[in-house]
């Protein structure tokens, strides 16, 4: 195939060091090799080769990105739970349904009770959603099996999606998300069957990433670093659900493991944030849970920003917490919930969001990287977050090639 070439675009390259933090490139010009991005830069710096050899893609005008990286869903389960939506709107606490029987737990019923084939047309449909607004690539967790055979069953449907939609897949083994019921009260007996699921899942190449809800009705910060030694023994990175619901330390304790990320971070202390920014690890905001829970509490932004913690956004898509399958809206909540500037929020949507999953070959338009990007009918990309319910996505590129459109 031919090298491509798009031209009359303005680029938001988000690239490391750009001056203006966007990167942005007025009349600019992207040439692809492959599945790789060779060339981005103004058009009047073209190295007027790629005229020659390469098919020219008129891109009359459009703002073109980088593709979205979602770096936190719970995509694949079974069931929903508008119900407990209802009984929230009735009076009782998120952790309140939790505790009695509901939340987590009754959707880990719902997707042991679904066949492998029913939950890949349930997440397909979300997962559709996702691409539709310019994702190319996502993070899956598991988490809603709970046992070496349904755990396996989630992460299997996730390998699956990616295979055969043209979207990148990291799956992360959230086995430690809930006590499923026949442990109750054995939770350390649980600890240790999660920690023995994650051999075999890990030969079987079903996990990128090891992942614990770390909090009152989660699991402990002991259990916790059980779970991230034995991710340690296999050579696996960890992340962590921390500091949603209160402050449990359990961003420090992720940092001691040179955690990818930390996620929610509703209750984060300037300690924690201080320990991640030591570790690098990731801050991923998580705007649709804290509006869907109506927390009044904001992650420590400032502190954040001070201490240069990058920050991510993800649509945590679960149907508890955040049933939300729109990055656009995320974008647009981190910047009216959250009071993240445009610039952090696509930043967070992208480079910093890649990072999130130790992924370093995309998120930027820059000569090296995955040519996996979107064309966009807007003139600038405050427009991608000022926007409620628009969708101005005009074409996706995924690894170098234009994706025919599909109907949802
Ligand atoms: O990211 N916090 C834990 N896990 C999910 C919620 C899962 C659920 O309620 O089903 C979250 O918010
Ligand atoms: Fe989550």
């Amino acid at each position: 195939m031919k090298p491509q070439l798009w031209i009359h675009a303005r680029l938001v390259t988000c690239a490391a060091g750009a001056t203006d933090g966007y990167g942005l490139i007025d009349d600019g010009a992207l040439v692809c090799e492959g599945e790789q991005i060779v060339w981005a830069g103004p058009a009047r710096e073209l190295p007027p080769q790629w005229l020659q050899v390469a098919e020219v893609h008129d891109a009359q005008g459009a703002l073109i990105t980088p593709g979205w990286v979602d770096c936190h869903t719970h995509l694949v389960y079974g069931g929903q739970r508008a119900h407990e939506f209802e009984l929230r709107l009735n009076g009782a606490t998120y952790e309140e349904v939790a505790r009695a029987g509901g939340g987590i737990v009754s959707t880990v019923q719902a997707t042991r009770d679904a066949s492998a084939e029913s939950l890949y047309l349930q997440a397909q449909r979300r997962l559709k959603a996702l691409m539709a607004e310019g994702v190319t690539t996502l993070e899956i967790k598991s988490g809603y099996g709970l046992s070496l055979a349904h755990e396996r069953k989630c992460l299997q449907v996730a390998r699956r999606l990616g295979q055969q939609h043209a979207v990148h897949v990291r799956t992360t083994f959230l086995g430690a998300h809930a006590l499923p019921a026949e442990y109750t009260g054995r939770a350390d007996d649980y600890i240790q069957a999660v920690i023995d699921m994650m051999g075999p899942l890990n030969d079987a190449g079903l996990v990128d990433a090891v992942d614990v809800f770390c909090e009152r009705i989660g699991f402990s910060l002991a259990q916790t670093e059980r779970v991230f030694q034995a991710a340690q023994r296999l050579g696996l990175p960890v992340k962590l659900h921390a500091e949603q619901l209160s402050d449990s330390q359990g961003a420090a304790l992720a940092a001691r493991y040179n955690a990818l990320s930390c996620d929610h971070l509703e209750w984060l202390s300037e300690d924690g944030v201080r320990a991640m920014a030591a570790a690098g690890t990731v801050a991923v905001l998580l705007p649709g849970a804290f509006y869907f829970l109506r927390e009044t509490r904001l992650p420590p932004i400032a502190w954040l920003r001070e201490h240069h913690v990058p920050m991510a956004v993800s649509t945590d898509c679960n149907p508890g917490s955040s049933p939300c399958t729109s990055m656009l809206l995320m974008l647009n909540m981190a910047c009216t919930l959250m009071r993240l500037t445009p610039q952090e929020a696509v930043l967070g949507a992208t480079r910093l969001a890649a990072q999130a999953l130790g992924l370093h070959d995309r998120g930027q338009l820059v000569a090296g990287q995955r040519a996996d990007f979107v064309l966009w009918d807007v003139a600038h990309p405050a427009e991608l977050c000022y926007a409620m319910g628009a969708n101005p996505r005009r074409q996706t590129i995924w690894g170098g090639q234009p994706q025919k459109e599909t109907p949802p």
